[in-house]
């Protein structure tokens, strides 16, 4: 697949299944997706790969902070996906590098990531909300105090029924550039 059509066709899905990449794929890929641009190279971020029982924890836990939450719905949720590659944001406090330009590092990183999962057949979705403001979540991680969730990417196989659905046409985005001088 060119870059073009990888851009072009990649879309987040909601319904995935097996298989998802394993842990060693996973670490292929973010090589990879480790290349996009990060003013220097400060790499300031870190992925933490949950599948299975460690899924049921993760729900686990964003329910019992929450009791008035529907627990099903809750880990439904959260166990959608085979692979949820939690996203942690880990900045270089004080660094000369401010800490906008190493959050847009670590989106570049993430968005590559997303084409190189497309490309391998696997499709991705970014997921924010709870996982990111989740304290208890935080602790069950292990995060350092500077750290922080930036979401999760539910990484599997797209339901091929699904996929139409989901497909959008590019937007015309014509009116976002100027020309100046
Ligand atoms: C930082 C970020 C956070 C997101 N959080 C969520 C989310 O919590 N729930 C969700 O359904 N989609 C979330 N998305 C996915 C977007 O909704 C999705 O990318 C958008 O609808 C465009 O769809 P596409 O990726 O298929 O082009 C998030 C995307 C980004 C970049």
């Amino acid at each position: 697949m060119d870059i073009i059509t990888a851009v072009l066709t990649r879309r987040s899905a909601s319904a995935l299944g097996a298989p998802a990449p394993g842990d060693e794929e996973f670490r292929y890929l973010l090589k990879g997706a480790a290349t996009a641009p990060d003013h220097g190279r400060l790499r300031p971020w870190r992925w933490i790969l949950v599948r299975g029982d460690g899924l049921t924890a993760v729900a686990d836990c964003l329910a019992d902070e929450d009791p008035a939450a529907d627990r099903e719905q809750l880990v439904s949720s959260v166990v959608r996906a085979p692979l949820k590659a939690m996203l942690v944001f880990t900045p270089h406090v004080g660094h000369r590098i401010p800490e906008w330009e190493q959050l847009a590092a670590a989106s570049t990183m993430t968005y590559s990531l997303m084409l190189l999962l497309h490309g391998r057949g696997y499709s991705s979705k970014w997921r924010t909300g709870r996982l990111c403001t989740s304290e208890a979540l935080r602790v069950r991680l292990g995060l350092a105090e500077q750290e922080r969730l930036l979401g999760a990417l539910d990484i599997g196989t797209p339901d091929p029924s699904a996929v139409p659905s989901a497909r959008r046409a590019p937007m015309d985005v014509s009116d976002r550039v100027a020309v100046f001088g």
